[in-house]
């Protein structure tokens, strides 16, 4: 009989090597992968690739051929942290945290997409319970976790009976990762860690048996807490601001990026409307002066291409300077729709530039810039995909997942200091963007009117809210999503997907 196949990234050391022992000892062929051949452990066919790079994927496949092997399973599970204040972060670690723990995943599965369809195999994600619990001390890695978390979840839903998705969560292990992200070790001699061994075991258990799981009854509480009693786990885990500095009765400077259409105009219109000067970025440079000339001189709006480096790196200068700011909005968007195993990758990493990486760099500048007044109030447009799912829109989900998540996390390290972060989930909203991508359109005016948006955010940001799902449509179907995420899955394949793809 064939041996079955597993490929395990980051097998140098940790859960990764652990997870090779584990396998080979249930008798399957593993293929160790790490960023030197020399790092693999010894007696494996071994292929090598560092993950930060775009190419990693292509290679990996090539290497595979050469070794004549083909995967049954794929294990991502390379993944690194970072633990300390968000105020901390620099453009670098954002970019390796990203491109590790995110969209080498991403990418890895679309390039073994094929491979995997023909052994009916599966993929598997080591997520962690920082996806569903505030991380104020790993904000960026927890988001990294929740992205993953939320790609897998829609791609399952793309792939039943094609491919098995999982996805694991483990707790705390005890691996060189708690140090080489910087934990102080007074910090973490006080944990209690699992072993790698004995958490390896259960996740190749679970991998065999297809299942998605937690890892321990800890892990298995605190992601149910996450999400079922998000509002609580907030509040336990959120030190309330003990003295807000005043930022005055309005605000008087406001970055909203996205700003030239749709949800961001509508916030631009709203905030012009209170005297306040607004600061927005736009791709279009057209639409942008047009929304000047309606708005008057309370909007300046810069051109700048999100999904491009060195553009983000410029304007995110530039806003720095126009800065500091009382309120910031991070609600530019866009997406990518259709079955992910057939869409152009270029188009994805668009997708996960301009709604991910953006935001999350613009965040780090203005953090480490001084680009926010105290007391200041963000805004991250997630989904309500968050809550319900998004088949058809995988890497779009994983980002917005991603940045609720950071949201979630930035607030509960930020509110302490009177500086605090709204995650919103808006539904179906009538712009453009829903317009573009919805693959139904007969129902638009049913839709929530930008302004009407607009103004649910003012107000939530005005009162410190956490967490804003605007409607009480929105927040029903949020709340099915949250205890019956198999039916709103459903209802979503039927009503999204399978439209998509014409079935
Ligand atoms: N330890 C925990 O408490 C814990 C809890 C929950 C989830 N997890 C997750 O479990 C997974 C394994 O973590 P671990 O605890 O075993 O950590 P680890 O001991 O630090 O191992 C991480 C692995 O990822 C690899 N990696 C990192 N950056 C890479 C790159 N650019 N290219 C290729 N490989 C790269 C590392 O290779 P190098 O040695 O070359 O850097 C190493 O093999 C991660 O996804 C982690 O997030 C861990």
């Amino acid at each position: 009989m064939r041996r079955p196949v597993v490929l395990i990234t980051g097998s140098s050391g940790g859960l990764g090597r652990a997870l090779c022992t584990a396998f080979s000892r249930r008798g399957w062929t593993v293929v160790g992968h790490a960023r030197t051949l020399a790092a693999v452990p010894s007696g494996l066919p071994a292929i090598a690739a560092d993950l930060r790079h775009p190419e990693a994927a292509a290679e990996i496949v090539t290497q595979l051929q050469g070794l004549g092997l083909t995967p049954d399973v794929l294990v991502c599970n390379a993944g690194l942290g970072h633990y300390g204040p968000p105020a901390g972060l620099t453009p670098d670690i954002v970019d390796e945290l990203l491109e590790v723990n995110v969209w080498s995943a991403i990418a890895l599965t679309h390039a073994l997409l094929p491979m995997l369809r023909q052994r009916h195999g599966a993929v598997a994600f080591i997520s962690s319970v920082a996806a569903t619990v505030p991380a104020p001390d790993y904000a960026l890695y927890a988001a990294t976790k929740a992205g993953l978390d939320g790609f897998a979840r829609n791609l399952r839903i793309e792939l039943a009976g094609q491919v098995d998705v999982l996805s694991l969560w483990p707790g705390g292990v005890r691996t060189p990762m708690h140090a080489r992200s910087g934990v102080p070790a007074e910090r973490s001699d006080g944990w209690r860690l699992a072993e790698a061994a004995s958490v390896a075991n259960a996740m190749t258990d679970r991998i065999s048996a297809r299942r998605s799981s937690a890892l321990g009854i800890g892990p298995t509480l605190t992601r149910w807490a996450g999400r079922h009693l998000e509002g609580l786990i907030d509040l336990a885990l959120t030190r309330q601001i003990a003295d807000v500095p005043d930022a005055g009765p309005e605000p008087r400077c406001v970055l909203v990026t996205g700003a030239a259409d749709g949800i961001g105009l509508a916030l631009a219109r709203a905030y012009v409307a209170t005297g306040a000067s607004v600061v927005g970025v736009d791709v279009d440079a057209q639409r942008a002066a047009a929304a000047e000339a309606a708005l008057g001189p309370g909007l300046r709006i810069l051109a700048a291409d999100l999904s491009e480096r060195a553009a983000l790196t410029q304007v995110s200068a530039a806003l720095l300077d126009a800065g500091p700011y009382d309120i910031v909005i991070q609600n530019a968007g866009i997406s990518a729709v259709g079955a992910f195993a057939e869409s152009d990758l270029a188009a994805q990493r668009r997708v996960f530039d301009v709604n991910l990486r953006a935001p999350l760099q613009l965040s780090v500048a203005l953090l480490a810039g001084r680009g926010l007044r105290p007391g200041a109030r963000l805004g991250f447009l997630s989904s309500l995909s968050r809550y319900v799912g998004y088949p058809g829109a995988a890497v779009y989900a994983a980002t917005k997942d991603g940045l609720a998540h950071f949201a979630r996390s930035l607030d509960a390290a930020l509110r302490p200091t009177g500086t605090t972060a709204l995650r919103i989930h808006p539904g179906p909203t009538r712009t453009a963007h829903a317009a573009r991508y919805s693959p139904d359109n007969r129902r638009e005016a049913r839709r929530m009117a930008p302004d009407t948006l607009a103004a649910h955010i003012v107000r939530a940001l005005e009162r410190r809210e956490r967490v804003l799902i605007p409607g009480l449509a929105n927040r029903a179907f949020a709340e099915l999503g949250r205890w019956a995420p198999g039916l709103t899955e459903r209802l979503l394949k039927r009503s999204l997907l399978d439209k998509m793809s014409g079935s």
